[in-house]
């Protein structure tokens, strides 16, 4: 897999990926999008993953948001055509695969680039990250899903308050507010957010992957999330990781999960 903007790196199980512009502080150029999200089609299918990891390259960004220089002379339809594609093919595809994504923010999370980190399961930052989504200083709003996700994430007072005001929160201001999991210094950030996954990849992958659906539910138009939750707890009765997961601890011993 080589990419223009994005650096792959698969380890244990544990896919990194590297968002990789650090002269334009990773900015979200349409290229970019394509790149991460033809990358990340690829790799929920590899069975060698079963982590994703998503970064920034350099000490100083993980996105600085989407390419301004791309959409200065936009019109209204364009507008709407880069938001809604962008949400189509990266954001929401994101945060509803079935395999869990990490955002480790090592710097400025800003605009499309905390959208894309809020589009991930969760977070962890590192100390220096600062985010915010600046949109409405450039006379826009956020346009993939900032608006939506922020107030799910925060509560809706604190998002508006930090969307109106385009202000950068830091770290541990995120971590108060919910929006960040952990803060731990930059030179720790992969390997305590590999912690994580290590955790996770213990666990059996097609329940993880019901419980996103189901966690998720609880957020989307027109859809009852214990109706999902009710379906998708019945629907892992019929794996063999279940099988296995009940007679290991029936057992005493560590259960070994497939994903069948
Ligand atoms: N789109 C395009 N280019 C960007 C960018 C973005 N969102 N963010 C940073 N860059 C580019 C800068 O233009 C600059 O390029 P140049 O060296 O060719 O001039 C380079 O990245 C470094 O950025 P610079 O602004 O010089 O760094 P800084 O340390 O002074 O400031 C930020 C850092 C993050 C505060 C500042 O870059 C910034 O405000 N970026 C835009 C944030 C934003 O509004 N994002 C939402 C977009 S919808």
């Amino acid at each position: 897999m080589n990419y223009k903007n994005i650096l792959i790196s698969i380890e244990e199980k544990i896919a990194t990926v590297t968002i990789n512009r650090p002269e334009k502080l990773n900015a979200l150029s349409k290229a970019t999008i394509t790149d991460l999200s033809e990358a990340i089609k690829l790799l929920n299918k590899n069975e060698d993953v079963r982590v994703i990891i998503l970064t920034g390259s350099g000490e100083k960004a993980f996105v600085a948001g989407a390419d301004i220089s791309e959409f200065a002379n936009y019109t209204v339809v364009e507008g709407a055509q880069l938001a809604a594609e962008g949400q189509e093919s990266l954001f929401d595809y994101i945060e509803n695969l079935k395999k869990p994504v990490i955002a480790a923010i090592n710097g400025f999370a800003l605009g499309g680039g905390l959208e894309l980190a809020m589009a991930c399961h969760f977070r962890v930052a590192s100390v220096n990250a600062k985010m915010g989504l600046p949109e409405v200083s450039l006379g826009l709003i956020p346009g993939y899903g900032g608006t939506q996700r922020l107030p799910q994430l925060i509560g809706k007072g604190r998002a508006m308050e930090m969307i109106m005001t385009a202000a950068m929160i830091s770290a541990e201001e995120a971590k108060q507010y919910g929006l960040v999991n952990h803060v731990v210094p930059q030179t720790e950030l992969l390997t305590f957010t590999s912690v994580i996954a290590h955790k996770i990849m213990k666990n059996a992958p097609f329940a993880i992957g019901k419980a996103i659906k189901a966690i998720n539910a609880n957020f989307e138009d027109g859809k009852n999330g214990f109706d999902t939750e009710i379906k998708s707890f019945g629907e892992c009765f019929g794996t063999e990781d279940f099988k296995e997961g009940t007679t290991a601890f029936l057992e005493k011993r560590k259960a070994e999960f497939t994903g069948k």
